[in-house]
């Protein structure tokens, strides 16, 4: 009998850029799935409409990226913790009766990719210091809180929504005023960049490090370029700093997992298929 044919995909709009599909194309390939993994181009103005037109055809599910996030989460039938505390999704599950479960993986892939490049750092009764307040600094404070962060100092160019975040989420965080962070530095065991500052084709994050302590872990989510100024200046000072790859490689684990029934591992030769992709589209 032939193994059954499983369909998923990443919806988005605009959709082009996603390097999502190289990534679970690698695992259908490597782990010998039958399945196809898709870019799908979805109009807000159509979002709910076309997402049960996938359903009818029989997908199990897809990823949602920028500007689907709230709108998955809107259409849920079912909401797990991490969707809920975050406030988006950026996974569906399509039951067999049709029904939609919304979850969201970006808090796991940011902590299991600290875990994988810094095995040693335990997480509980920390500080961390992070920088912005968009929708990844959510997944990410909320991964850091359910990790056992013992404070999170949060730092933003908007400091309300900074406050807004704070106030959604159950935790230990203090909203900093944005010249405070480098003297914030001082206390912080875990550095977090969550802003698009540091990206090709974005400002660079203009932050000194003189207060960083020696034994602070550095992060960053930009993972274009790799090696972000914030994590070389990091590196320079002797400090472990772990690039933003993992987390995209990270969070999309388990949404294939969910999909297609096996956990998939994030290796060298998924690391090396994207970085050779972000190397092509430059
Ligand atoms: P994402 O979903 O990737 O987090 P977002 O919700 O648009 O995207 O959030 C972007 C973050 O980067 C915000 O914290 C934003 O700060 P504001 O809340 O003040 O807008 C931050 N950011 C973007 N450009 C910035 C800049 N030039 N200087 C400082 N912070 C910036």
């Amino acid at each position: 009998m032939p193994d059954q044919m499983i369909k998923a995909g990443v919806v988005g709009w605009p959709i082009g850029h996603s390097r999502s599909p190289l990534i679970h194309n690698h695992w259908i390939d490597s782990l010998g799935l039958s399945g196809t993994y898709e870019a799908i181009a979805i109009d807000p103005k159509n979002f709910e409409a076309d997402i049960h037109s996938l359903i009818e055809a029989g997908y199990a599910g897809v990823n949602c990226t920028v500007p689907h996030k709230h709108a998955a989460l809107a259409i849920a039938d079912r909401v797990d913790a991490s969707a809920q505390n975050i406030g988006a999704a950026n996974t569906l599950i399509f039951a067999a009766d049709g029904s939609i479960e919304a979850r969201n993986t970006d808090a796991i892939g940011f902590m299991e990719n600290l875990r994988a490049g810094a095995p040693s750092f335990d997480f509980n009764g920390k500080t961390a210091l992070v920088l912005g307040a968009g929708g990844a600094a959510r997944a990410i404070v909320y991964g850091l809180i359910e990790a056992g962060i013992g404070q999170v100092l949060l730092a933003n160019r908007t400091k309300d929504r900074a406050t807004e975040l704070q106030n959604s989420l159950d935790g230990p965080i203090d909203v900093l005023d944005g010249d405070d962070r480098e003297i914030a530095l001082a206390d912080a065991d875990l550095l977090v960049n969550t802003t698009s500052l540091g990206m090709v084709g974005s400002p660079s994050l203009d932050m000194a490090l003189d207060n960083l302590r020696p034994k602070a872990l550095v992060t960053d989510i930009v993972y274009a370029p790799l090696e972000t100024p914030l994590l070389a200046a990091a590196r320079a000072r002797g400090n472990v700093a772990v690039d933003g790859l993992g987390m995209l490689l990270h969070q999309a684990a388990p949404a294939f997992a969910a999909w297609f029934g096996v956990m998939p591992t994030v290796d060298v030769a998924l690391r090396q298929l994207i970085i050779d992709d972000l190397e092509q589209n430059k």
